[in-house]
């Protein structure tokens, strides 16, 4: 076991790598030569990467995909995606395309709040406590002003600072709830900058007031962070059409579809081993989507299922409905993105996808990502119920076990017609090349 070591962040790029060779690997070379297969020729972009984060040492690329003819409020958009998963760019394309026919995606935000707390104990009185927040909410708000005077310009800022007595759930704990609006940007540094300066003023002017004992004057800061919980930060986005446009698919007719399909969905409204799963498609839109426009996507997965059990149960994030004739399923989820801070405007391939599309207000991708994740869900679910989704996965899968076994071009190519009504799997992919 190699010593704990101190003062490795300050080692240069070559003696991190030569340490790790010698304390992890055997001293092999093929982990310098493989890291520095992965770096930029171009310097400029290296030293960008190597400014995102600590002890880095190299480059981890995934692919980045795109999947066109995508109607969103009428308008076509061809979506940037970065995402392993072999089937989900595929599978994507396809239901955009389905719907695109039917008119696509139609898509609002409905709300755009996102908050933050002031964590504390305190064991004064709480209705004393509660007049002196109401009392001072605009004196906290006033401490913010030199980082909240540009986002106030742009229309939003802080909107409401409020108590929240939680004492009874554990003893003398308390927080100030503050509302915030930020606009385009996701604001995490904006919201946790304000709600440290207001902590303190906070701590201050209690204890310069003269209506509190000098016991109720000390309270005890435990922490200010924004919270990834944003129940009211939400869009909505909706597909629709008559049972007859949805056309037979797969040999099922199209009525018996929409109602399997809409079986599967209610499966999901109430057993959690199915919602997981059935969020799970969902997310592998979003998150594709979140990543290529340099989102936060651990901020919004957290936020997003914790509002699936919002109801006090786990259930799937999407509904079907059947209403005279008119088959349709809606997607609803707290979203709290940006399209500008961060590395919006730092990652050279982040500028890139919103620039495709079109340089977004973060209302209009709050809208696209909704609708890709309606999307992936709509191609999942109807993969689930007609054909099983292994027959498209591992078609795609396929690629892969070829490339892993050293497949040439041509038998590359031969592959797609060998397989198209055997198993795949390792093994009959190696009986593939023998015979090839
Ligand atoms: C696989 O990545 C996603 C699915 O399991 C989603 C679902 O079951 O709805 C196919």
């Amino acid at each position: 076991m190699p010593d704990k070591i101190i003062g490795f962040s300050k080692l240069s790029r070559d003696k991190k790598i030569s340490w790790i060779s010698k304390n992890f690997l055997d001293n092999s070379n093929e982990f310098e030569s493989i890291l520095n297969k992965y770096l930029n020729d171009d310097k400029n972009l290296q030293s960008i990467h190597n400014s995102l984060s600590e002890n880095v040492i190299s480059n981890f690329h995934l692919p980045y995909s795109v999947s066109p003819n995508f109607l969103i409020n009428n308008k076509n958009y061809c979506i940037p995606l970065v995402t392993e998963e072999s089937s989900v760019v595929a599978a994507l394309s396809n239901s955009s395309k389905f719907w695109y026919d039917r008119g696509g995606f139609k898509s609002k935000v409905l709300s755009k709040i996102k908050t933050g707390q002031v964590h504390f104990k305190y064991d004064g009185n709480a209705e004393s406590l509660e007049k002196f927040i109401i009392e001072n909410e605009h004196r906290l708000i006033e401490s913010t002003d030199r980082i909240t005077k540009k986002m106030r310009e742009r229309g939003g800022g802080i909107s409401n600072i409020k108590l929240v007595n939680k004492s009874k759930e554990l003893k003398s704990y308390y927080q100030l709830h503050l509302e915030f609006n930020t606009i385009d940007s996701m604001g995490a540094n904006f919201i946790n900058s304000c709600l440290e300066i207001i902590s303190k003023n906070f701590k201050e002017l209690l204890n310069d007031s003269s209506k509190f004992k000098e016991s109720e004057k000390r309270i005890e800061i435990i922490m200010s962070i924004l919270s990834n919980y944003t129940p009211e930060c939400i869009v909505e986005s909706s597909v629709e059409c008559k049972i007859e446009d949805l056309s037979d698919i797969d040999g099922i007719t199209a009525k018996e579809f929409a109602l399997k399909f809409k079986n599967a969905f209610d499966i999901a409204n109430i057993d959690i081993s199915r919602a997981v799963t059935h969020n799970k498609g969902i997310m592998n839109g979003i998150d594709a989507v979140l990543i290529s426009t340099g989102n936060d996507f651990r901020a919004v997965e957290a936020g997003i299922h914790a509002f699936a059990s919002s109801k006090g149960k786990y259930k799937s994030l999407s509904e079907c409905t059947i209403i005279d004739n008119i088959f349709k399923i809606k997607l609803k989820i707290p979203l709290s993105i940006g399209t500008i801070g961060g590395i919006t405007d730092i990652h050279p391939m982040v500028k890139l996808s919103l620039k495709l599309l079109e340089n977004p207000t973060s209302d209009k991708l709050m809208n696209i990502i909704c609708s890709v994740g309606l999307a992936q869900n709509f191609a999942a679910v109807k993969s689930l119920v007609t054909s099983g989704i292994q027959k498209g996965h591992m078609k795609m899968h396929l690629i892969n076990l070829l490339i892993k076994q050293n497949a040439t071009k041509d038998q590359i190519n031969k592959s797609e017609a060998y397989f198209k009504d055997r198993d795949i799997n390792s093994q009959s992919v190696k009986d593939f090349l023998d015979l090839n």
